[in-house]
């Protein structure tokens, strides 16, 4: 590669980590994911902990994990915790296997859990922890994992 391209491609990759398109893996704290362990969190833009979620805005989440078992379906469910209460989330697609899972969930296998977390403009401006859980058939957990958030205007 010659110097001028060299610079060419050096400056395109500060741009698009600068940009956030190479999406960074959240730390997340796992609370029992038990049929399944958790490769990899994305939430796009979160940048930094707690994610700063800004009213009308949609936030993509996308979770990374391989399954201990086989499952026909698997249903989603999210809480937002406020001192130390779960306040449930509504999701429109609860059903993991229109969010990016390819079912039936083969054992071993490695899914990419896709979904969108639309900050309302009525939220309060808030700090709580977002707690994702995805269930199995089985009712076991296929992967839960909780990030601190902080909701603002
Ligand atoms: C989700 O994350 C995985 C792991 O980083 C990645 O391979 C995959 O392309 C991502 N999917 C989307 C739609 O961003």
């Amino acid at each position: 590669m010659k110097g001028g391209e060299m610079l060419t491609v050096t400056l395109l990759l500060f741009l698009a980590v600068g940009s956030g398109v190479l999406a960074e893996p959240v730390k997340f704290a796992d609370c029992g994911s038990k049929d399944g362990s958790i490769l990899e969190v994305n939430i796009t833009p979160c940048p930094t902990l707690p994610c700063l979620l800004h009213k009308g805005v949609s936030y993509s989440v996308n979770v990374t994990f391989s399954s201990k078992i086989e499952s026909q379906g698997s249903t989603a469910k999210v809480f937002g915790e406020v001192m130390f209460v779960d306040v449930p989330f509504p999701l429109e697609e609860p059903d993991g296997c229109k969010s990016g899972i390819k079912c039936p969930i083969v054992n071993g296998h490695s899914y990419s859990y896709l979904n969108k977390l639309p900050v309302k403009s009525e939220y309060p401006s808030i700090k709580l922890i977002v707690k994702w859980q995805l269930f199995d058939d089985q009712e076991g957990l296929l992967f839960c994992w909780k990030i601190p958030v902080e909701i603002t205007g």
